[in-house]
């Protein structure tokens, strides 16, 4: 499903274009789908290590470019973990939220593509809010989180591992769980939190083209 939401994600490109290459392992798939219009004149600025690498692996290394050298981004084509038919949107699993919400909100055009699960009723359905904050205050944060809305905070560990996972922007990631559905506005106030640097939440990009795949190989706009 994630192969034919990238091959339908291609028809938004064209060449000349800057395209903002998101992050997660849908967001691969259109890498690697990218590199048959290698022929076409793309910088391409990608929103982690990983996808950069991917990027490379594809032959496409030689467009990549940082997002200080370019002066706009025409496409941003990027995954998500949960998404609702209003377009509010949960991203950052993968813990490449920051540069994501940077570039995919930068977009002329910001293209999402998920599997058919991924539409739910309200967020966070499944998936705690993913938050990046300074280390250094992370505790505090966390804290403030909880006091401010409720519900629970965990630092994000790798698996396997005891200490926190470290973002490509030497952050960490302490993950949310509400009580209940959260409502827009708690992007914003998250951010009012000292040391919260971003958050998963995904709610100002309504113009968004979101593509779903279901198991019957049909892919539709939401
Ligand atoms: C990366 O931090 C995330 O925001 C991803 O875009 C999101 O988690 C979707 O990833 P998958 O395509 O791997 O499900």
């Amino acid at each position: 499903m994630k192969h034919l939401l990238a091959t339908h994600a291609l028809r938004y490109v064209k060449g000349g274009m800057v395209i903002g290459l998101g992050s997660g392992t849908t967001a691969r798939e259109f890498i690697k789908a990218l590199a048959a219009l290698r022929h076409l004149d793309l910088t391409l600025v990608a929103t982690s290590a990983d996808s950069e690498v991917v990027a490379y692996e594809v032959g496409l290394g030689d467009r990549l470019r940082p997002m200080w050298a370019v002066d706009k981004i025409d496409l941003a084509v990027d995954g998500a973990d949960e998404v609702t038919r209003g377009k509010l949107m949960l991203k950052g699993r993968g813990g490449a939220l920051l540069r994501e919400k940077v570039v995919d909100y930068a977009a002329e055009k910001f293209v999402v593509l998920v599997e058919r699960h991924k539409v739910v009723d309200f967020i966070p359905a499944r998936n705690p809010v993913p938050v990046e904050v300074l280390p250094w205050a992370w505790r505090h944060v966390a804290r403030q989180i909880e006091k401010k809305f409720g519900g629970s905070t965990a630092l994000r560990t790798g698996e396997g591992k005891l200490g926190p996972v470290v973002t490509d922007n030497g952050n960490y990631i302490v993950d949310w769980r509400p009580e209940g559905p959260i409502d827009e506005r708690v992007e914003d106030e998250l951010k009012q939190i000292p040391g919260v640097l971003e958050t998963g939440i995904f709610s100002k990009r309504k113009d968004a083209v979101v593509l779903v795949a279901d198991e019957k190989g049909t892919v539709e706009e939401l």
